[in-house]
């Protein structure tokens, strides 16, 4: 029989490591926020333990996890059903059990769509974008882009050949293409250059194109800090129209989270103020 071990809902992150996760503080300020009774546990599980760990928290009554780094293409195969966006993704980052089954979905790239047009105001439609980067993250990111219309999406990485396989899975979405860091065309000049790597989290600045940062580009870090992140300050240092880190990100993926499991939309204007302020 399963042992039901508490009466509050039970949710959580996992990832390997996963101490520097600022998630279990944003759930708990939604929960607050929204008066739902729930907790969100710090889950760290390496990539050996994952299905066991996943499977263990399903059978306690857990009703839902997000999935972080290093995890989440290895967890789309644990899933019963999956999302069109985590389909298209390849990784899953937001775990639902009910009624026995898993489903799994992917709420990275509605939450960067949502700071760059809400709380950035940002018109994607015809926009010249430029993603560094063509790992995990970039794979997660590149379908909604393409879905807003851009005039063109180029992907630049150290190892053409991610980037190549990149554009042969997205193609057919929109207008793809990918070159290396010392080839990116500078004209037309870009609107929008994400960092997708993950060069920072490693104290890395690789040779980023300097040449493609305008006067009205905007440049924009996946990654986030309390200070700001390597990519952030090459950006301001070779004049971008404004520079910023993926706060407004981590905040919105985890409302569609939230909303997915608990059918409420938080309000994440207060929440992404007081993150900022006392991450
Ligand atoms: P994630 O899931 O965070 O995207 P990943 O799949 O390991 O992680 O991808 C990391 C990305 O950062 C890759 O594009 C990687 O470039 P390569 O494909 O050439 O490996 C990029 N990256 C990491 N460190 C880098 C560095 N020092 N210089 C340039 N690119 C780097």
């Amino acid at each position: 029989m399963a042992t039901e071990t508490t009466t509050i809902d039970r949710y959580g992150v996992m990832g390997y490591p996963v101490s520097h996760s600022r998630s279990p503080l944003i759930h708990r300020l939604f929960a607050l926020q929204t008066g739902q009774n729930l907790q969100y546990e710090l889950l760290q599980v390496s990539p050996e333990k994952l299905e066991t760990a996943i499977r263990q928290f399903q059978r306690t009554g857990g009703k839902g996890l997000n999935i972080t780094v290093p995890h989440k293409s290895e967890v789309v195969r644990l899933v019963d059903q999956l999302s069109e966006r985590a389909a298209t993704a390849g990784a899953v980052n937001t775990l639902t059990f009910r009624d026995s089954e898993i489903y799994g979905d992917n709420t990275d790239g509605f939450g960067l769509l949502r700071d760059l047009a809400v709380n950035l105001d940002i018109n994607l439609e015809n926009a010249n974008i430029l993603i560094l980067g063509a790992g995990g993250a970039t794979r997660g990111i590149v379908g909604p882009l393409l879905e807003m219309k851009p005039a063109s999406l180029r992907i630049a990485n150290r190892t053409i050949g991610k980037a190549n396989v990149l554009v042969e899975h997205f193609k057919n979405l929109g207008p793809v293409s990918a070159c290396r860091f010392d080839a990116v065309p500078v004209t037309p000049p870009y609107d929008l250059i994400i960092n997708a790597t993950s060069a920072g989290l490693h104290g890395e600045t690789p040779p980023y194109p300097a040449a493609a940062v305008s006067e009205t580009t905007i440049c924009y870090d996946l990654s986030y800090g309390l200070s700001p992140t390597p990519f952030s300050a090459w950006a301001r240092e070779h004049g971008a129209a404004k520079s910023v880190m993926g706060w407004g990100m981590l905040v919105e993926q985890a409302a569609e989270s939230f909303h997915i499991w608990r059918n409420v939309r938080p309000d994440t204007d207060s929440v992404l103020k007081q993150m900022t302020i006392t991450a």
